[in-house]
């Protein structure tokens, strides 16, 4: 095996996309997914390849010093792809201190776990660590976020990801730490938990349940379809410059609403209703407090210097998108059967 390689957070909605790809493609390196299986982790993302001589599952907490540590040294890890994170900005917003604990003492966690083990030697090693566009603040109705854009996070969960960033460069200048960072617009896809705005909506039209679309919808965010999401990480974690910044983004800016009347249509041709059945659900509710107004990405850099580009249209993704959801529907059962239905109710029902 030529490489060992520590990627976090492998159960949840991106990390088991890269964990597919990688342990697909890359036969001879070792990925050993850690997740703790919080309620966004789930092992039936990855249950098609969970069988393949290269792929490990540890199940433990990037908050456990000691764990991590024991985990450095039964592996003797090469490389670290760091995903694990709390990452719902509602959830923030009701419970920020859980953001900070997990990303930012489980990253500085990992970070001091790398740095011990390497010491001796960082020839080859890497330790990426995954970001996203939130930490740049909210843009008006032009411009578009650059690697240089000074930070400007303003909800707890991209505040907690802005300090994450800020140590992980950190480790890069005071210890050398071989670390490369890239900053994503908002992913979406096959294996999303329901509490993000494609997903939830999927199956609140299913059910034929009110859409709750915040303020008046008018919001505007970068969609990248989550596989694009995982080919840029692959090509960052081979060939990113280290020390480097990417961003990473679909060129595919939406507003909400008009993004809820696509998927609406696509819904009604999928389930076979009516046109315009799905529309009628479109319920407005209270804002979301701080609620960025816009996101956009310039992902020229990873463009011109790595030669990435997305591959995916946006309506082919949302088409992908939603017969992934209406062909797994035990998938989605299993998780709104749980804790969902309590998560639902305190977070919408008082709106
Ligand atoms: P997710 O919530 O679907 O998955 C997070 C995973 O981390 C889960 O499997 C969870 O069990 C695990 N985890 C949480 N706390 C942990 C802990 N303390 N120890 C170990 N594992 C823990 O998140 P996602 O949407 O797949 O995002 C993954 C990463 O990508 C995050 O760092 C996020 O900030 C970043 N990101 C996400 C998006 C997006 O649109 N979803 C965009 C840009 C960047
Ligand atoms: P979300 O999927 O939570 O991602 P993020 O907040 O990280 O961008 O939300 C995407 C957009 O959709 C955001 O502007 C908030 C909005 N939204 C709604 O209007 N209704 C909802 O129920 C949710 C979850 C989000």
């Amino acid at each position: 095996m030529s490489k060992t390689i520590l990627v976090t957070g492998g159960a949840g909605f991106i990390g088991s996309h890269v964990i597919r790809r990688l342990v697909q493609r890359y036969p001879h390196y070792r990925i050993v997914n850690l997740d703790a299986l919080t309620y966004a982790g789930n092992l039936e993302n990855l249950s098609d390849i969970d069988d393949l001589p290269n792929y490990l599952f540890e199940k433990g907490d990037i908050r456990d010093e000691a764990f991590i540590e024991k985990l450095f040294e039964k592996h003797q890890f090469t490389d670290v792809i760091h995903l694990a994170a709390e990452s719902h900005v509602d959830r923030s917003i009701s419970n920020p201190l859980e953001f900070i604990q997990t990303n930012i003492v489980g990253t500085m966690v990992l970070l001091n776990a790398a740095r011990k083990f390497w010491a001796s030697n960082m020839d080859g090693k890497r330790f990426y660590h995954i970001s996203t566009d939130e930490v740049y603040g909210s843009l008006g109705e032009d411009g578009l976020f650059t690697e240089e854009t000074a930070y400007d996070p303003r909800s707890p969960y991209s505040a907690s990801k802005a300090s994450s960033d800020h140590l992980v460069r950190a480790y890069f200048h005071t210890y050398h730490l071989p670390v490369v960072i890239t900053n994503c617009s908002n992913n979406y896809g096959p294996n999303q938990f329901p509490e993000k705005l494609i997903p939830l909506s999927i199956n609140n039209i299913k059910n034929e349940k009110p859409i709750p679309i915040y303020g008046k919808g008018e919001n505007i965010r970068d969609w990248l379809y989550v596989e694009d999401h995982a080919s840029a990480i692959d090509l960052v974690f081979h060939e990113g410059k280290l020390g480097d910044t990417y961003n990473i983004g679909g060129n595919n800016e939406w507003k909400n609403i008009d993004l809820i009347r696509v998927l609406c249509r696509v819904m009604d041709a999928e389930l076979g209703r009516p046109e315009g059945s799905s529309e009628k659900l479109i319920t407005f509710v209270k804002d979301r407090a701080g609620h960025d107004m816009r996101y956009a990405i310039d992902s020229g850099k990873i463009q011109r210097e790595l030669g990435w580009s997305p591959s995916v249209q946006f309506e082919e993704g949302i088409e992908k998108t939603v017969r992934w959801y209406l062909s797994n529907e035990t998938w989605l059962n299993n998780i709104i059967s749980g804790a969902y239905e309590k998560y639902y109710s305190d977070q919408y029902h008082k709106r």
